[in-house]
């Protein structure tokens, strides 16, 4: 099997927002609890936060967490988590069907994402609330002082304000689980005004508006367009969601899934820009892709948990070898719609949903995608190229004209390295690949990472770490190009500088 690409400098997609190696938090499962704070943990640090997980999250580098919800947003207080603690009170959390202590807040969460190198990516609920809660918050956040909600952040010990740049106006509010789920004319008209009020308390923000849940909501995608139609001017960024699964065990077909992502990602792009042109306004709405991951591994586990205990093991995928070249996969389609794709997040972090998981009082670990995460964090900053590719496809359950070959390209300027990144979607057969990278010359291999198992459903657990890369793979570059092999199923990333 043979594919052939070319990577050339000029052909430039984007330079990339950092942010989309983002990732996210809910106050869900244990993600906070027994995740990134445990006071009573070996590894506590003087407020509580797990030095290990913290360690974690730094190897991901990840620029920016979406906090608190997720569905929990939706019926949150933020008023509950700050202040002393003792105080606090405990709620039904009525989206996951929890109790939350609310021992963990905005301003711990803000001092946890500084340890990580991280900003803070801050949702208002406009479930059971609206524009008189968000714009107290952001004042609460922003504001330096000499007001109510400013002073009382100083009072609770935070005299400088946290600066919050990047905020989520609501979540999900096309989903009918979604508590104050809203039709998108409802839901447009109180974006725009809670856009408008939290502008005014601080108009260096960026607001991010809601859309669909997944490409299989029923509304998708009149849901932006309508609340685009409505908010156009107020905002920046509209938000899209998908998560995927194998539940039918078809790993051909699932690996091609994120042909699914990329039509998501076009179709919105084109739902902007038909309101753009509408509107006849010069502004472009870019996207924020602030909820994606493999989950489905835990559905049948979390309908056993009893409600309203506290920090339950909820959403606790224990995530395979498979998932691991999907999320790669995802990593790389937001590479390509770089121009468009600003944001985007991992959900979630830690435990729920997650490439971190820790055992309550004990070790913590990196789950298979953890991997991938971290590779393109790690070696996806600069500009992203748009390869030219050519490669044999096949057809699964769902998708036609699926390429064997993957692939996206980023070229780091001020590095001077250039890294491909490649998933061989072939379950039984290695993928010879000719790059032509003449463009860049004198450069050399300096590494090529494989991600390869001849299980697809091998795990990693607190004990072993079954899945993870090495950096044997085969490649060579003569006269500027590439011959790289790419082992069946398998994911690879070949830096030349
Ligand atoms: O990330 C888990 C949940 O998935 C979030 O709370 C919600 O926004 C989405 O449905």
């Amino acid at each position: 099997l043979k594919a052939k690409m070319i990577v050339d400098k000029d052909f430039r997609i984007s330079e990339i927002d950092e942010r989309i190696y983002g990732s996210f938090i809910e106050h869900l499962g244990r993600a906070v609890y027994g995740g990134l704070y445990e006071p009573d943990h070996p590894e506590a640090d003087e407020n509580g936060f797990r030095k290990d997980v913290i360690e974690l999250v730094k190897q991901l580098d990840v620029p920016i967490v979406r906090y608190p919800g997720g569905n929990m947003v939706s019926g949150y207080n933020w008023e509950d988590g700050v202040g002393p603690r003792e105080q606090r009170p405990r709620r039904l959390e009525l989206a996951w069907r929890t109790i939350e202590t609310n021992e963990l807040g905005t301003n711990e969460f803000a001092d946890w994402a500084k340890l990580v190198n991280s900003e803070v990516m801050m949702a208002v609920n406009l479930g059971t609330r609206g524009i008189d809660a968000a714009r107290n918050l952001i004042e609460y956040c922003n504001h330096p002082g000499g007001t109510y909600y400013s002073d009382l952040r100083r009072k609770h010990g935070y005299e400088k304000p946290h600066n919050i740049k990047t905020w989520c106006l609501g979540n999900e509010m096309d989903g009918p689980w979604q508590i104050g789920h809203k039709t998108a004319e409802e839901y447009g008209r109180l974006a725009l005004e809670t856009a408008k009020a939290m502008k005014l308390v601080d108009n260096s923000i960026e607001l991010v508006a809601c859309g669909s849940s997944n490409t299989g909501m029923p509304t998708f995608p009149q849901y932006e367009a309508t609340t685009l139609e409505h908010a156009y001017e107020a905002v920046d960024y509209i938000s899209l969601h998908q998560y995927y699964g194998n539940k039918s065990n078809d790993p051909a077909n699932y690996l091609a899934k994120t042909l699914d992502m990329e039509h998501f990602i076009k179709t919105i792009i084109s739902t902007c820009d038909y309101v753009k042109a509408k509107k006849r306004s010069r502004k472009t709405i870019n996207l924020s892709f602030d909820e994606w991951n493999v989950w489905y591994h835990s559905h049948d586990q979390d309908k056993q948990i009893e409600p309203w205990s506290i920090a339950p093991p909820q959403l606790e995928d224990v995530y395979n070898f498979e998932d691991a070249l999907l999320v790669g996969s995802m990593l790389m389609t937001f590479l390509r719609h770089s121009d468009r794709v600003k944001i985007a997040c991992m959900a979630q972090l830690i435990n729920v949903i997650a490439p971190i998981m820790t055992e309550t009082g004990g070790r913590a670990w990196k789950q298979t995608i953890f991997y991938p995460y971290a590779h393109v964090s790690a070696y996806g900053r600069g500009v992203a190229l748009q390869p030219v590719v050519s490669s044999p496809k096949y057809d699964s359950k769902d998708f036609t004209d699926v390429p064997y070959l993957d692939t996206a390209a980023v070229y780091n300027e001020e590095k001077q390295e250039v890294t491909v990144f490649a998933l061989n979607r072939h379950l039984q057969e290695s993928l010879e690949l000719h790059c032509d990278v003449r463009s860049f010359e004198d450069y050399q291999i300096v590494d090529h990472i494989v991600m390869e198992h001849d299980d697809l459903k091998a795990v990693n657990t607190a004990d072993s770490q079954a899945v993870q890369p090495h950096h044997n793979g085969v490649s060579v570059l003569d006269d500027g190009i590439v011959e790289a092999k790419l082992p069946k199923a398998s994911w690879n990333v070949i830096r030349l500088r």
